[in-house]
This record gives C-alpha cells, structure tokens and sequence, in this order.
C-alpha cells in the first residue's frame, strides 16, 4: 500500500486503504458487534470467520488497485473504528456512491460526518469525480443525517430498491455536485 492512498482527515482521524492484515482486527469488531452492525448491514452474514475479512480484503485491495472502487477503513488515534469508501464508480460520468459504517462504540462523536467530509473532498479534488451520491434505507435516520449534516440534497425515494436480509427497501437517495460542494 502507498502512503499517499491514505485520506488524512484531521488530528485524529486518517482514512487507510484496506489492507488482508486488517482482517483479524477487524473481524474481532465486527464479532463484538454482531447484532448491532447487521440491522443494515448485509456484509456482516457473509462474515463469518477471520478468513472471510480477508478475503474481501484481498478483493476491496484489487479493486482499489484497478480504481473500481476505494475502500478505507477509518482509524481513530490508530484504533479501528469503522470504514468508509466510494463505490459504483463511473469514471466515464464522473460519478460515484458513498458507503460508511462505524462501530457503535464510535457512534455518536462526528466520526462519520467527518470522514466523509474529507472522502467528498478528496473524491472531487483529487479524483476528478463531479457528483457523489449517498444512498440508504429510508427508516435509518443516523445514516440519513450524515448526508443532512453534509448538506447533501434529498432527490427522492427509489421503490424497493435494496434487498436488506430477504425484504426489498425504499432508498433515501441524497446528492452532492462538486459544483454544490464549493459554492458551500
Ligand atoms: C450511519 C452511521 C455511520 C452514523 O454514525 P453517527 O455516529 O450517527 O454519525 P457521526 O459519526 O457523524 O456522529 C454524529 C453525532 O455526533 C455529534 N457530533 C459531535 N461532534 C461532531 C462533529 N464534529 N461533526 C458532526 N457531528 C458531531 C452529532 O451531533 C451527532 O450526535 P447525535 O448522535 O446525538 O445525533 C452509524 O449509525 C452506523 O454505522 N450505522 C450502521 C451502518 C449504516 O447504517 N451505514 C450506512 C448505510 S447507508
């Protein structure tokens, strides 16, 4: 991994590519907080052992390698508290979608808002990206406030458009110009 991959975001927090020797640190979080985590998270049923953290590792490495999609996890002081990253990229529009979760012990502090402050910067000065957007189900509210916070714009519903543990979800859509974002 380069160190320039990395996305400084301030004193305490830093944006690391993710890395296979990541997995069993993160693998003990996402056991610690199994139940919590997996209210709107499909991922955390695929994670079942350590090896399983690895190997999305292994891929989240390969395709941030091939510039498909940029995947961090987020550290706090060092300590792994979440991830964050830009996915669904399309290059050829200049697009992209912005995903992130945080242990529930790192709730609560502006961590996300943070972090994906800087991930907006970044994708838009550095990546040439020209809209992002953040996408979640309409019920999850913490997730919907970071966009708030952000002051993305509210677009609309998207009808039973993600499948969340067997039942299909109304997506808050939120989006962000960089035209937008430096008028701010
Ligand atoms: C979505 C998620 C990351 C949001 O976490 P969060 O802690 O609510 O968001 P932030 O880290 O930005 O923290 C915001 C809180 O810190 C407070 N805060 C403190 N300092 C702050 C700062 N500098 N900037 C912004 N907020 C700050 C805010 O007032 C807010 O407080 P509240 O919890 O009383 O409303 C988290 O709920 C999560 O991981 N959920 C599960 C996964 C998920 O749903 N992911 C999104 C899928 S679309």
């Amino acid at each position: 991994m380069i160190a320039s991959a990395r996305v400084a975001v301030d004193s305490e927090l830093t944006l690391v590519p993710r890395h296979p020797s990541d997995a069993p640190e993160l693998f003990a979080l996402v056991e610690r907080h199994r139940t919590v985590l997996r209210e709107w998270l499909t991922w955390i049923d695929a994670t079942l052992t350590v090896g399983d953290a690895r190997r999305y590792a292994q891929f989240a490495e390969a395709q941030f390698e091939s510039r498909v999609a940029f995947d961090y996890l987020v550290r706090a002081g060092g300590r792994l508290v979440g991830a964050i990253g830009l996915h669904g990229i399309e290059w050829a529009g200049q697009s992209a979608q912005i995903g992130y979760w945080l242990s529930p012990e790192a709730q609560g502090r502006g961590i996300a808002t943070r972090a994906a402050r800087a991930l907006v910067s970044h994708a838009f000065a550095k990546l040439d990206l020209h809209r992002l957007e953040i996408r979640c189900v309409v019920e999850n509210t913490r997730s919907r406030a970071v966009a708030e916070r952000l002051a993305f714009q509210f677009e609309g519903t998207l009808t039973e458009a993600y499948l969340l543990h067997g039942a299909f979800r109304d997506i808050a859509l939120y989006a962000m110009t960089v035209t937008r974002w430096r008028r701010h």
